[in-house]
């Protein structure tokens, strides 16, 4: 249709092709127009399947879903969201109320911790951390008011391992939703609907999508009730991510098996190795037999475990600015899941809030540090990172 300047002006007919794409097509539309009024109410209704608003849901973001369901063997359709925090979120706002009491994990995510002690008190829901690797703890922390136990399998950077097969039992006792971000486990390594989860929420930013080029989150829940409360909020908080990022999500996830397994060889031989070298106190992974919870890591990952390894250098931050400086080719970067290797040094940046004494109690000195590791060849990261502990040594 040309206007009176004879311009092109909408509708601009896409060109027919009796083959298909092999990569799913990047939709950018923001609306979908219909072909009549009646059309129209189907849709609403639910009678016809199309889509009207992209916030209300696209065809990309349906397709990361659908994958994500598929992974973690999802019992109704789970919905992506703009980022990790937004799925936390979407659970913690988009079901509590006024009154209620929600028990999180201690060593949660920082943001996750975040909401639990500013916002979710200031809205009149009250919160308890306590140790999801002890749930006698968690047990007396449960009070009449309690909706939900939020977890993570394993925490954040310091790698304990929760109890899940006893948090599974008492979130059924005691009529409570089991809340699992598997963030750090992935799908590969752990499937909390198979193991009790009611609700299960990724940052698929990380590992999942794994390039540090897109911000996505997902959530999905075992009842269907639950499950439509969370599509609705996140529909109308905005938490829909654009069709970009989930285009990118996808084309990450496609690689997604490959990598997890590569990454966790290279885990495991990278923590074996640091675990020689002088100038290393610890090194904390759980496929290694001296984590203080490799036995319940064992049985809960069946043999996958996942792509972290922390480690404790000697000499504390005049040791760590060494070893940063000295580990070239890595980012010394506060995320996880990405390609390249990446480092974190809680005390400078995720845990900086907390004092020296709470991140002490927690065993985060100075010279903690939280590696995710990469695709890289295992042999030459190993080097590097020989050669950077060495440094650190030397001062
Ligand atoms: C375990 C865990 N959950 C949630 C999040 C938040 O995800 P996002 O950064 O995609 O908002 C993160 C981020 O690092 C995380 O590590």
């Amino acid at each position: 249709m040309r206007n009176e300047k004879g311009s092109l002006i909408r509708p601009v007919p896409l060109p027919g092709s009796a083959s298909r794409p092999v990569v799913t097509p990047l939709s950018p539309s923001v609306v979908y127009a219909s072909d009549t009024p009646d059309m129209l109410d189907g849709q609403y209704e639910g009678k016809l399947h199309g889509y009207t608003y992209s916030r209300e849901g696209h065809p990309n973001a349906d397709v990361v879903a659908g994958l994500l369901d598929r992974m973690e063997n999802a019992p109704n359709p789970g919905v992506v969201t703009s980022s990790g925090m937004a799925a936390v979120s979407a659970v913690l706002l988009g079901l509590l109320k006024s009154g209620d009491h929600v028990i999180g994990g201690n060593q949660l995510y920082g943001r996750s911790l975040r909401m639990m002690a500013e916002d979710l008190p200031r809205l009149g829901i009250e919160t308890t951390l306590a140790d999801p690797g002890d749930v006698d703890a968690v047990r007396a922390a449960l009070r009449p008011e309690t909706r939900m136990i939020l977890v993570e399998v394993v925490s954040n950077p310091t790698l304990r391992v929760a109890d899940m097969k006893g948090l599974a039992k008492l979130a059924k006792e005691a009529g409570v939703l089991l809340v699992v971000d598997n963030t750090f486990t992935t799908p590969r390594a752990y499937q909390p609907f198979e193991h009790g989860a009611d609700i299960v929420i990724h940052s698929v930013t990380k590992l999942l999508a794994g390039h540090s080029d897109v911000m996505l989150g997902y959530v999905a829940a075992r009842d269907a009730a639950i499950n439509t409360r969370l599509r609705v909020f996140t529909v109308t908080a905005g938490m829909t991510p654009s069709p970009f990022d989930c285009w990118l999500a996808e084309r990450g996830m496609l690689s997604f098996d490959l990598r997890f397994e590569r990454c966790q060889t290279t885990a495991m031989k990278l923590a074996d190795a640091l675990a020689g070298f002088s100038g290393v106190k610890r090194v904390i992974y759980p496929a290694r037999t001296d984590h203080p919870d490799h036995a319940r890591a064992a049985d809960l990952l069946q043999g996958r475990w996942c792509n972290m390894v922390s480690f404790e250098l000697d000499g504390g931050r005049d040791a760590a600015n060494a070893f940063t400086t000295a580990a070239e080719g890595l980012s010394f970067a506060p995320t996880l899941g990405d390609v390249g290797t990446t480092l974190s040094h809680p005390a400078s940046s995720s845990h900086r809030a907390l004092t020296a004494e709470r991140r002490a109690s927690l065993g985060m000195s100075e010279g903690f540090f939280r590696v995710s590791v990469g695709l890289e060849d295992p042999d030459a990261l190993v080097a590097i990172f020989e050669r950077a502990v060495a440094a650190a040594v030397k001062g």
